[in-house]
């Protein structure tokens, strides 16, 4: 059993820790630390939460095994390192860092300490993506070929101006950091490291916050391409398109945490002129947040690594990094980053 604490219990922080009930065997979150204490007194005292004075306070705890921040973006990296010197293991919502240099100097603090960190891209824990990954690993969707993306919803509405969501420091891409990540996590997962993106990004619904409408076209190392959209003034909605070259199979617009619908469709190699129908897959619900959690406490407890120093997560920043370049470029920028890890 690993005892948690969650640091910051807004919106996300307390929808994770809410996801380990009914209680998990694996992770309890045993303590807590938010900047506003006293806006999170009732939640914490329903769930059994010692609340503690600070971030350090919480690193300074005997009592706590693992940290799982849900923070701001650009307070994760320094977090997870001052987390890693303290000798806790780290569950980080995504995006890990908004530096590439500063996302792996963190895996390596975890890595050089021997904590696990785990990386919030709950996606990979939907059975029909796993299924996916599965249909790529066994060749029934041959060859990737291509891969189409989007996760879109309301959220330019949902803050106000002046919230951390709107700050360009915070989001610099428009939707990107808040949900284009899961889907470029899931490409990586799918079709591996990305070498070159295309992007443009701008802000047409409101006249303050980030950009509202944000594309990426995208390179694979193994070939294979890739488009991407977020636009977060708009109804919500996602989906994820992956065309091998037997078939494709697609995932999206269902309640996207809990269900996924898997519809796939395949043509006959005898018969190619024949237009075929898709058919379509239902899996059982899952909370991929606690199915995340409790991946990451058992991994925690056997002492096994998760996101690795130039592994998926940090490749997401890096790969960031480079969208960001190619928005003021206006051009295609090759990803740059560490060295991948095995
Ligand atoms: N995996 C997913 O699907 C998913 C979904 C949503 C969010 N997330 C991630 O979860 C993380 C938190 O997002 P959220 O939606 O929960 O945000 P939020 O509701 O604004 O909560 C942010 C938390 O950080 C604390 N905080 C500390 N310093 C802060 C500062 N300088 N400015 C603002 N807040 C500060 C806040 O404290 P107080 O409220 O106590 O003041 C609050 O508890 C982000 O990394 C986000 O991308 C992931």
């Amino acid at each position: 059993m690993i005892r948690a604490a969650i640091v910051g219990l807004g919106t996300w922080g307390r929808n994770l820790v809410s996801s380990v009930q009914p209680p998990s065997e694996h992770l309890r979150f045993v303590a807590g630390a938010t900047r506003t204490p006293a806006a999170a007194e009732d939640f914490a005292r329903q769930h059994g939460i010692r609340m503690l004075a600070s971030f350090e306070a919480v690193l300074a705890d005997r009592e706590v095994d693992a940290v799982v921040l849900a923070t701001p973006h650009s307070m994760h990296t320094a977090q997870i390192i001052a987390a890693a010197r303290a000798g806790k293991h780290v569950f980080c919502e995504k995006p890990m860092g908004m530096d590439v240099d500063e996302a792996q100097q963190a895996a390596q603090a975890c890595a050089d300490h021997g904590v696990t960190l785990g990386v919030g891209y709950n996606w990979r824990y939907q059975p029909a993506l796993q299924e996916i990954r599965r249909m790529i690993d066994d060749g029934r969707l041959g060859r990737v070929l291509h891969l189409e993306g989007n996760f879109c919803g309301p959220s330019a509405y949902r803050f106000p101006r002046g919230h951390w969501r709107h700050d360009r420091s915070e989001a610099p891409a428009g939707g990107m950091t808040g949900r284009g990540v899961h889907v470029v996590d899931a490409m990586l997962h799918l079709a591996g490291p990305v070498k070159r993106v295309t992007a443009q990004s701008v802000r047409l619904a409101q006249d303050f916050g980030v950009d509202d409408t944000t594309s990426l076209l995208l390179a694979f190392d193994s070939g294979a391409t890739g488009m991407l959209s977020t636009v977060i003034a708009t109804a919500e909605t996602w989906r994820l398109q992956v065309f091998g070259s037997k078939g494709w199979v697609a995932v999206g617009d269902v309640e996207h945490l809990h269900t996924w619908d898997l519809e796939s469709c395949f043509f006959d190699p005898e018969r190619v002129t024949v237009k075929q129908r898709p058919v379509r897959q239902r899996f059982e619900p899952v909370s991929t947040e606690r199915a995340e959690l409790e991946h990451f406490a058992q991994q925690a407890a056997a002492r096994q690594p998760m996101a690795l120093p130039g592994g998926d997560a940090v490749h997401n920043v890096a790969l960031f990094q480079a969208l960001l370049a190619s928005i003021d470029s206006g051009l295609p920028e090759t990803v740059r980053g560490p060295a991948r890890a095995a």
